[in-house]
């Protein structure tokens, strides 16, 4: 008869399956931006997520999981505002773009059309839509910090065909072919 398998096994077990679950679970692909220092001297920064979900109307809320290491998630809860850019089909590179190491995140910000919102000062990129957010509260979630934000601003763009994130990969979806 085979040793059970130790704790350790088990979660390293679980954490597999539930990335082979998750990745089945299609979602669009955004870029989230927020700062450090202050209004004269701004350092921006920004994240490419798959993680944001509509959590509330009555108030406004939407929520984001974010490493409870990255660099930029001290960057979000020093600044507590931030904003959403909802990538379209044309947002692939810029989705590849924010997922990497810091640095070059920061550097490419610096090169790539944005504008500051309005109500947070957040960046802004081309998309399809954008939110601006203050903090309302988080959770502490395991590896990742659960972050909600209360929606000030947002908009939309001409109807765009949009960026799915499935199965590890990026996908424009044409809406005209598929209807
Ligand atoms: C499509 C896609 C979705 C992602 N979604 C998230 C996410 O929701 N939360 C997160 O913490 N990292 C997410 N990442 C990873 C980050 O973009 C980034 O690679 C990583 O956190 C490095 O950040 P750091 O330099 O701040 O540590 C995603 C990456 C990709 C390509």
């Amino acid at each position: 008869m085979g040793e059970a398998p130790t704790a350790n096994q088990v979660a390293v077990a679980v954490r597999d399956d539930l990335r082979a679950v998750m990745r089945n679970f299609a979602t669009g692909v955004c870029v989230v931006t927020t700062f450090s220092g202050t209004a004269g001297l701004r350092t921006h920064n920004a994240l490419t997520i798959n993680s944001l979900t509509s959590v509330s109307l009555d108030p406004p809320l939407i929520s984001l999981s974010i490493r409870r290491e990255s660099t930029f998630l001290a960057d979000l809860m020093d600044a507590r505002v931030w904003a959403v850019s909802i990538l379209d089909a044309e947002g692939e590179d810029l989705a590849r773009i924010f997922s990497r190491p810091e640095q070059e995140r920061k550097k490419a910000l610096g090169s790539l059309p944005a504008k500051p919102g309005e109500r947070t000062g957040a960046l802004l990129l081309d998309s399809s839509a954008w939110l601006e957010c203050r903090y309302w509260n988080h959770l502490v979630a395991g590896d990742h910090l659960l972050i909600v934000g209360e929606v000030v601003a947002l908009g939309t763009n001409l109807p765009r065909a949009p960026l799915v994130f499935l199965r590890g990969e990026c996908h424009r979806i044409d809406l005209d072919r598929t209807g």
